[in-house]
Order: structure tokens, then C-alpha cells, then sequence
């Protein structure tokens, strides 16, 4: 039965991390949701490992609902979320209505996300205001990064934490469901996690958030240029497996022609199924995922006025 925000809140009540990983398509979005993921994003990520594109900036909106109608098809019962590409909300609330509805008529999206803190919380509320779920995005904004100097770990020192804090709060005040945090030491994000009543998600944010979300293509070590440091290829984990099943298949064709499951699907669903077991028992993220503050940082962090104890 497909999820909602209803099933976010209690989980994130209970303590049990939430699991959510990217998708672009039909046949990896079915991986995902037989795999039994909580959620899904269609990012606007998908202008690079999909399209190959070097940034997310020339990501159109078309490109976006193309990716997102095919994910709807391949995870009819899953929450989806479409990401906003770069010039869809930024320039005028309307503007920022007629696309958000656009991924939820078109492609029969859940909710959206869109980058961005107090700039964009007219928008946001406009969105909210419209019937429309919103997710937030905070920390390291990928359409963004020239504004910070290229990819670099934010909420590392006591203004950039204080501004992202800042933004959270305006962005719930706004109306949104949850907000994600990217790239962001463990400390600063399980700040704001406690300064908020939302689910707070991560990528790449450390384990005191409320759920994980990963790329597919770092799942699979499927995109070549980059793989950031908190991303885990799980492949060489389940491989084994994987070829045990295939030897124990004695005859493919006795499975029927339709139902057949010797390929690259049960790869990918394998994958996922442990991506999200490790999310689920909180052994991933591990040490290594996570962007360390030194303990200066830290005590300098502490210092600030906002930091719950
Ligand atoms: O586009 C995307 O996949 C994203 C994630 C990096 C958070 O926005």
C-alpha cells in the first residue's frame, strides 16, 4: 500500500529511519518499489546520470515530467516526489504553481521539492497553498553551487549552520512536509532535525536524521565522473548472491516467458532490497559515509545561541 505523510510522521515517531533513493524510469522505479522503498525522488540528478549532462542547470521542465511520467508507471504504489529543475519556481509564485501542478497532473507526482530557504518561501507557501506537498532543500543545493564555490559540505561554521536553520524554520513556518539536508556534518543536521516538529530526511547529512536518501546510480556504480563520499555502491555485497540465484535457476524458460527472472532487474531489486535493510537496522550510514567537524569546529559550533543541548 503506498505510503504517505501520515506514514512519515509515525515512522519518524518511532524512530525508524525512512528510506528513499532516486529514479529516473520506468524499469529502475519498479526496481524500487518491489524492492519495497518508502519513497521515491525524481531529482533533477537525473540531467547528469540519466542525460548526461555536466551539472543540473540545464534541466528542463519537459525533461523532468518525461522522467517523472515514467517513474509514476513503473511505481504506481509509491509516494514520488518531482524536483523542480532550476528557473521552474524561482521567478514568480504563478510560475512556480503551474509547474508544481504540472508534476502532479502530468505525471501524477505526490509532492515536489524545491531548493532553497526563506528566498523562496513565498513560493513554497504558494505551492502549500495550492493543495500541493512540498519538500524542502537545504544544505548543499546542487543548483546552487556557484554561489557557494562549487560542491563544498555546508553547515560547517556557526553562520552558514545559523543560516540553514534559518531557512528550515522558514521553510516550515511555509508549510512544507519535510525538509532534506545535503551534504552536512552529522552534528548540524541532528540540530536542525531537533529544531523542527517535520520529518528532517539527509543525503549525505549523518545518521541523527529522520530517513536516508541515495542515487540510484551510486547504488548500482552506475555514473562514472563522481561519487561523493557518503554514497555506497552495493553491488559487490549482493553479487554473490546474486550468481548463487542464477545457478540455483535450472531452467529459465519453466519460469514462463513472462514471469522470467534471470536479469538485471533482480540485480537492482537485490540492491535496493539491501540499501534499504541497512537504512532500516542504521547501519548505513556507517563513519566513513559522514563529513567530520574537528573538535574546534565543533566547540566553535556549540557556541552558537541556537544549539540545543
Ligand atoms: O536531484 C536530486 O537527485 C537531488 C538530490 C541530490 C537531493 O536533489
Amino acid at each position: 500500500m503506498k505510503k504517505g505523510i501520515k506514514d512519515f510522521i509515525k515512522l519518524k515517531k518511532k524512530g525508524d529511519p525512512l528510506a528513499w533513493v532516486t529514479a529516473y524510469d520506468y524499469p529502475f522505479s519498479y526496481c524500487a518499489e518491489q524492492a519495497g522503498i518508502d519513497m521515491i525522488l525524481v531529482g533533477d540528478s537525473g540531467g547528469m546520470v540519466q542525460l548526461g549532462y555536466e551539472t543540473t542547470n540545464p534541466v528542463s521542465m519537459s525533461e523532468m515530467l518525461t522522467m517523472a511520467k515514467a517513474v509514476r508507471k513503473g511505481a504506481p504504489d509509491t509516494f514520488i516526489i518531482g524536483d523542480m529543475p532550476q528557473g521552474s519556481y524561482e521567478i514568480s509564485t504563478n510560475l512556480a504553481v503551474e509547474n508544481a501542478l504540472r508534476f502532479v497532473k502530468e505525471a501524477g507526482c505526490d509532492a515536489i521539492k524545491c531548493e532553497g530557504g526563506r528566498r523562496i518561501a513565498d513560493k513554497v507557501k504558494a505551492i502549500v497553498d495550492a493543495g500541493i506537498l512540498v519538500c524542502g532543500h537545504l544544505g548543499l543545493t546542487p543548483q546552487s553551487t556557484s554561489s557557494f564555490g562549487g560542491y563544498k559540505v555546508q553547515g560547517k561554521s556557526i553562520i552558514s549552520f545559523e543560516n540553514i536553520l534559518k531557512d528550515a524554520l522558514g521553510l516550515q513556518e511555509a508549510g512544507v512536509f519535510a525538509v532534506l539536508l545535503e551534504a552536512m556534518p552529522a552534528e548540524s543536521s541532528e540540530q536542525i532535525s531537533k529544531h523542527l516538529t517535520i520529518p528532517v530526511y539527509g543525503i549525505g547529512a549523518g545518521p541523527y536524521v529522520d530517513g536516508q536518501l541515495l542515487i540510484m546510480h551510486d547504488i548500482l556504480g552506475l555514473y562514472q565522473p563522481f561519487r561523493p563520499k557518503f554514497a555506497e555502491c552495493f553491488i559487490p555485497e549482493i553479487i554473490l548472491e546474486y550468481c548463487t540465484y542464477l545457478d540455483s535457476i535450472k531452467d529459465v524458460h519453466s519460469m514462463g516467458v513472462e514471469t522470467r527472472r534471470d536479469g538485471l532487474l533482480v540485480l537492482v531489486q537485490l540492491t535496493l532490497e539491501i540499501y534499504i535493510r541497512k537504512v532500516k537496522n542504521k547501519t548505513f550510514p556507517r563513519e566513513e559515509h559522514v563529513y567530520q567537524l574537528s573538535e574546534k569546529a565543533l566547540s566553535k559550533l556549540q557556541n552558537s545561541e541556537y544549539w540545543i543541548r
